[in-house]
């Protein structure tokens, strides 16, 4: 059975992809295959997931290119190098053009740590979030996986989960309660989602 090859773009920890990983190996990812990890950053934790995952891992910097152009043509050499169909920014710190998310239409996926619509868009990334949600006095926030295109945080939404606030939360401790409720959940699930839906598509395209 064909499966669908799958790039993850990161910067950091990568619990995201770890959670990717861990789905895989859990049996939940049957329609996908993880065939290369790229990263913003040579210092990322999660390139070491990936080694240890036995998936190509790969680091393309921004400031190492001359131009934005360049930094995507790297990018998407590896994503197309690697026969990757699906795109997942799985905390990934560096914005993309339109000329690439219209690229890879309907097959970049990101993980956001809202309820989108609340907080989300321009300068809502990380702790940042979490402050808002605090801030505004929301007393329930949650995860978003949706569809990226040149909008931020605006392209269609796959899945949501919602998780409680409570009273003496700090950003830090939501943030963690965020990512283990509702981002490491509905990220791998989205995934195979996608990644199932498209399978169906080029099976009936293909007759
Ligand atoms: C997550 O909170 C995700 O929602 C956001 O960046 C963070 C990434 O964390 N886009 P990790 O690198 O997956 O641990």
């Amino acid at each position: 059975m064909k499966k669908i090859g799958v790039a993850v773009l990161v910067s950091g920890g990568g619990t995201n992809l770890q959670a990717i990983i861990d789905a895989g190996k859990a049996g939940k990812l049957p329609s996908c295959e993880l065939r290369a990890v790229i990263s913003s950053r040579p210092d990322a934790y999660a390139l070491e997931r990936a080694a240890k995952a036995g998936i190509g891992s790969y680091t393309v910097s921004r400031k190492d290119c001359p131009s934005q152009e360049e930094f995507e043509r790297r990018i998407a050499a590896v994503i197309d190098g690697a026969g990757a169909e699906i795109v997942v920014l799985a905390g990934f710190m560096c914005i993309l053009s339109a000329d690439f998310t219209r690229k890879y239409s309907g097959r970049i996926i990101n993980v956001h740590p809202s309820l989108i619509p609340s907080f989300c868009g321009k300068g809502f990334y990380g702790l940042k979030v979490h402050e808002a949600a605090l801030g505004y006095g929301v007393k329930v926030t949650g995860a978003t996986v949706h569809f990226v295109n040149e909008i931020p945080d605006g392209g269609r939404i796959i899945m949501q989960k919602a998780v409680a606030v409570r009273k003496n939360d700090t950003p830090e401790i939501l943030q963690k309660r965020v990512m283990k409720q509702a981002e490491w959940k509905i990220l791998p699930a989205s995934l195979e989602l996608v990644c199932s839906e498209l399978l169906e598509r080029e099976e009936k395209e293909n007759g």
